[in-house]
Order: C-alpha cells, then sequence, then structure tokens
C-alpha cells in the first residue's frame, strides 16, 4: 500500500506529455504478433497491464524486444501461428488484455490457462468466453464466469455471427480477433457503437473489416477471416483517458492552462470532451490529423466555471472509462451533474459506482448513486477534500488519479489509500502533474 496525498494547487501550467494510449497499445501488440515478420511500435504505454500483453504473447511464442523508451519491435508469428505456453498466463490487473488475447486463443488449437489478479478474477469473462465458444472453442471457467479459466482453442473454427448483449469494445474485439482463423466471414453487430480501434488497427494491417451502419443505429462489423496480415509500423497517440487527467485538473485549479498534444481522438472515446464542452469548460481542440490510422489532436484546458449537466445514457460507451474524473469536475461545477447508464461501471477494476460515491461524500461532496446512475451536487467552486480515511481506491488505477486530482482542486488535501495500481496505465503520473505544477505526496501510513 502507498498512500498519497495531493495538496490544493496553484495555478497548473504547461505541456503534458501523457503516455500511449492503452487500448491502442494492447491491440498494437496483440496484432503484431498475428501478422507476419516485425511490426514495429513506437509511443507504446509501458504500464503494467501492456507489459501483461507482451508477456503473453513472448509465452505464446512471438518475439518480443524493446528497442527504446516507448518501441518495441514484435516478431509475428502469422494467423493461426502462436504456440502453446509452458506455464499459465497471467493478465495481472488487464480486463482488456484478458478478453482481447481470448478471443485469439479461441481460434488456435492450443490449450491455454489464464488468470489474473484479485480484482480481475472477480470480472465477468462470460461474455466472451459464451461467443467464443460458438468459434468451436472450449472454455471452462470458475464458477460465476471467472478467471482463472482453460480455453482449448478450435482447430477448424467455424466463423460466428454475434449481437453482444452489452455494449463492449472488448467484447466486439474479442469476436473479430478470434473471427480472423476461421474461413469465411465473423460478424458482430453493435447496436450501440463502441471504440473502434481493432477494425482500424486490423486495416492498417491489411485484414478486410466491414462496416455497415444499421439503421436503428449502430454498425455491423465483418471481418473477412484467414487474411495475410502484414507487419506495420504503429505510433501510439496519447491515451485521451490518461490527459483526462491533467486537463480537468487545469479546468479545476484557478488560473490554470495545460496542453496535452497528440491526444487519440476516436470518435468512440471523445464522449468526455463533448460532456466538458456542454458544461462550458474552455478545453481547445487543435491540429487535428492522423497517425496510424486513428484521429488525433492537441488538447488545452484553462480555468473556468463550469455548470452541471445531464449526461445522456447513449454517450456512455464513449465515456466509460472517463467517469470517475467527470465526478470530480462535476463536484466543482455548479449545480446538479446527472449521469446515467452507468451498470459497467459496477464491474470494472473495481465497483466504481461505489467507489466514486463513498469517496466523494468522504470529501464533503453531495453525491448519490444509484443502481446504475450516478448525481453529483458541485459547490461552484474548490470542494471541500480534507478526508479523514484516506479514499478506499481498491487498487483502482482511475479511482485513485481521479480523487489525487480532486485533491489539487480542492479547499483541503486529499488522501488515497493506495497509489500502486496507477502503473497500470499511467506510469510517471505524479511526475507529470508535478511537472505542471501540481504536490503529490507520499502521505504516512504506507506498509
Ligand atoms: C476497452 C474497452 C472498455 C474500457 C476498457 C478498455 C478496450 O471496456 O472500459 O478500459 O480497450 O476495448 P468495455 O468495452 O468492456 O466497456
Amino acid at each position: 500500500m502507498q498512500p498519497i496525498t495531493a495538496s490544493p494547487a496553484n495555478a497548473l501550467a504547461g505541456d503534458c506529455p501523457v503516455p500511449g494510449d492503452k487500448s491502442i497499445s494492447h491491440r498494437a501488440v496483440l496484432i503484431g504478433a498475428l501478422a507476419v515478420g516485425e511490426t514495429r511500435i513506437t509511443g507504446l504505454l509501458e504500464g503494467e497491464d501492456v507489459l501483461r500483453t507482451l508477456a503473453a504473447i513472448g509465452a505464446l511464442g512471438a518475439g518480443v524486444s524493446q528497442t527504446g523508451p516507448g518501441s518495441w519491435q514484435i516478431h509475428g508469428v502469422g494467423i493461426g501461428g502462436l504456440s502453446e505456453p509452458d506455464d499459465v498466463l497471467d493478465m495481472g490487473n488487464s480486463g482488456t488484455a484478458a478478453r482481447l488475447l481470448l478471443g485469439v486463443l479461441a481460434s488456435h488449437p492450443i490449450t491455454c490457462t489464464m488468470t489474473g489478479d484479485h480484482s480481475l478474477r472477480s470480472r465477468p469473462m462470460e461474455r466472451v468466453a459464451a461467443p467464443l465458444r460458438g468459434f468451436g472453442a472450449s472454455i471452462q471457467t470458475r464458477d460465476g464466469g471467472r478467471l482463472p479459466l482453460t480455453v482449448v482453442g478450435a482447430a477448424d473454427a467455424m466463423p460466428v455471427e454475434y449481437t453482444p448483449p452489452v455494449a463492449s469494445a472488448q467484447v466486439k474485439s474479442a469476436v473479430l480477433l478470434a473471427g480472423l482463423n476461421a474461413p469465411g466471414e465473423t460478424t458482430v453487430i453493435e447496436n450501440r457503437p463502441t471504440r473502434d480501434h481493432t477494425e482500424r488497427m486490423l486495416r492498417h494491417f491489411g485484414a478486410t473489416v466491414a462496416v455497415d451502419p444499421l439503421e436503428a443505429g449502430g454498425n455491423r462489423i465483418t471481418v473477412t477471416g484467414q487474411p495475410e496480415l502484414t507487419a506495420a509500423a504503429i505510433d501510439v497517440p496519447a491515451d485521451i483517458s490518461s490527459a483526462a487527467f491533467p486537463l480537468v485538473a487545469a479546468l479545476l485549479v484557478p488560473g490554470s492552462s495545460v496542453t496535452v498534444r497528440t491526444v487519440g481522438m476516436n470518435p468512440g472515446r471523445i464522449g468526455l470532451i463533448d460532456t466538458l464542452h456542454a458544461m462550458g469548460a474552455d478545453l481547445t481542440i487543435a491540429n487535428r490529423r492522423d497517425l496510424a490510422g486513428e484521429p488525433v489532436a492537441d488538447l488545452t484546458a484553462r480555468y473556468g466555471p463550469l455548470k452541471g449537466i445531464e449526461v445522456p445514457a447513449e454517450r456512455a460507451p464513449a465515456m466509460i472509462d472517463e467517469y470517475p474524473i467527470l465526478a470530480m469536475a462535476a463536484a466543482a461545477a455548479k449545480g446538479r451533474t446527472v449521469m446515467r447508464g452507468l451498470a459497467e461501471l459496477r464491474v470494472k477494476e473495481s465497483d466504481r459506482l461505489a467507489a466514486i460515491a463513498d469517496g466523494l461524500a468522504a470529501c464533503g461532496v453531495d453525491v448519490a448513486a444509484g443502481e446504475d446512475d450516478l448525481v453529483v451536487t458541485g459547490v461552484d467552486g474548490r470542494p471541500r477534500g480534507g478526508n479523514n480515511t484516506p479514499i478506499a481506491t481498491h487498487f483502482d488505477h482511475r479511482i485513485a488519479m481521479s480523487f489525487l486530482i480532486l485533491g489539487l482542486a480542492a479547499q483541503h488535501p486529499v488522501t488515497i489509500d493506495d497509489g500502486t495500481a496507477i502503473d497500470t496505465s499511467f506510469p510517471g503520473f505524479a511526475a507529470l502533474i508535478g511537472g505542471i505544477g501540481g504536490t503529490l505526496a507520499a502521505a504516512d501510513g504506507g506498509a
């Protein structure tokens, strides 16, 4: 346990060089392992989660080497070319690593056992196991569809058509990745669009992915199986989900102006930007361009008053990881912010709905959580902070970072019980926040 205290900050200023996108990093490594030849990745997120994916594909027979900070080379073995690992694959804290890799393994004729940390072993895996059995894979989970699980991949996989019951890019991606080693067409019918990094990256490596809009909204996404994936170069953009922390800090701390450059602006990820704009945020988007098939831009946030709004439930998939930091912004805004359609937050790295509500209440903020909604009544300025007992972060990186940002913006310091999970997605967080003028310090009582 590593308790950390964030103290009320004076104006934050400068450029904040945020690490690479977690979703894109996982996909670059996994799809690179399935291509033929050397894939060179720059700007890879070297967080714990992505290191797990790198270790797993190494254990499955792909070549992995680091050529510099953030620069990695993956020697791909071709679709169907992964070999059986000689030990259990430990995916640590990463739901994305576990679910996407399970998709890849479902159409490889090898046997693997997969586990994860305490948090990951409590998260639902049946949502991917169920469609992947349709390819002919045998997947045995622990009771309740949890890890550890054992997969025996299909030798002659059959293509699948699947409509996920929840809006989940992980479920969609697992099915599309399994479809790479099935003959014919594998289709996912997505009623509510989610981030499309997998589709973009598969195309970048030479696969055929068709996306047909549905009349009622959403898309029908079809991958043509058994393509020849050709090794490619990938430059990973900064993670918008990580950029959200210094940007929201700048919106909340008087006098601040902070820029994050080359931020991924995938249409399935920018819900927070739309929401902050609706709240009146001074958040500018400049220099829009393309990076390895993904849109990017430079974002600058400047302090200013925010007002509470109703965030539509339909927007949830496009900002699913950003509700913890949005709740901190809502605490400083004027009036009520109502967030609906948040059931998925209960099955993330922690029960985020409960963690946000408990933590905000401990910081003197008026908050109410329902089964799948959250209402925060903001104080139109600096929230109180000054919690008596450290915020329980439940080894959840985004809960930890969100409450540290609240501490910068509050009247009194905010202490969290443990900052170790931050390394899963944002290594160097404390130093980068220090670089723009925020103070995060080790608190007493660490074990
Ligand atoms: C991710 C998708 C989201 C998100 C997660 C990363 C991805 O999960 O919460 O952090 O990379 O596909 P779901 O798609 O399950 O909502």
